[in-house]
């Protein structure tokens, strides 16, 4: 039985009435529901949790040492800019997956670079709400393959 953690940075928790022409309609419930099903058709489970605070979200990542064999994460506007959030994933050494819903190469400048992206497995973007779907099935197959 795999356990995954998903875990969604700052204003994640106004999807679905956050910019919904950039972010879609789906909010992080209907996410949930998606994830928690494909993760029980595959023997998986799944704990979800966000946060505005980065060191609520860097406590998150180190807690998961003890339960989690990866982590699902779209780290929202954090991915730009933080170093500490990056030390964590890297620190944990859990293998992760870097998720956002939008194209963040095909945005603001700010967007183009990841410093968490070269201690993740991968990083997928652009689908919407699939990039969570996409990102998952990625996570379960890498752990599949390296048990
Ligand atoms: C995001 C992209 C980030 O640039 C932005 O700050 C977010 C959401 C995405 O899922 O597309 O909050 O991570």
């Amino acid at each position: 039985m795999r356990n995954i953690l998903v875990l969604h940075g700052p204003n994640l928790n106004l999807l679905g009435t956050r910019e919904p022409e950039v972010y879609g309609h789906h909010t992080l419930d209907d996410i949930h529901q998606v994830l928690a099903t494909l993760a029980e058709s595959q023997g998986a489970t799944i704990q979800h949790f966000q946060s505005n605070h980065e060191g609520a979200l860097i406590d998150a990542i180190h807690e998961a040492r003890a339960w989690a064999d990866g982590i699902l994460m779209n780290p929202g506007a954090l991915t730009h800019t933080s170093y500490a959030l990056r030390d964590a994933i890297a620190g944990v050494a859990l293998p992760t997956v870097e998720v956002h819903l939008s194209n963040i190469q095909a945005r603001e400048s700010f967007r183009h670079h990841s410093v968490i992206a070269p201690v993740c497995l991968g990083q997928i973007g652009g689908f919407g709400w699939r990039s969570y779907v996409l990102g998952l099935q990625a996570l379960l197959d890498h752990l599949a393959q390296t048990k």
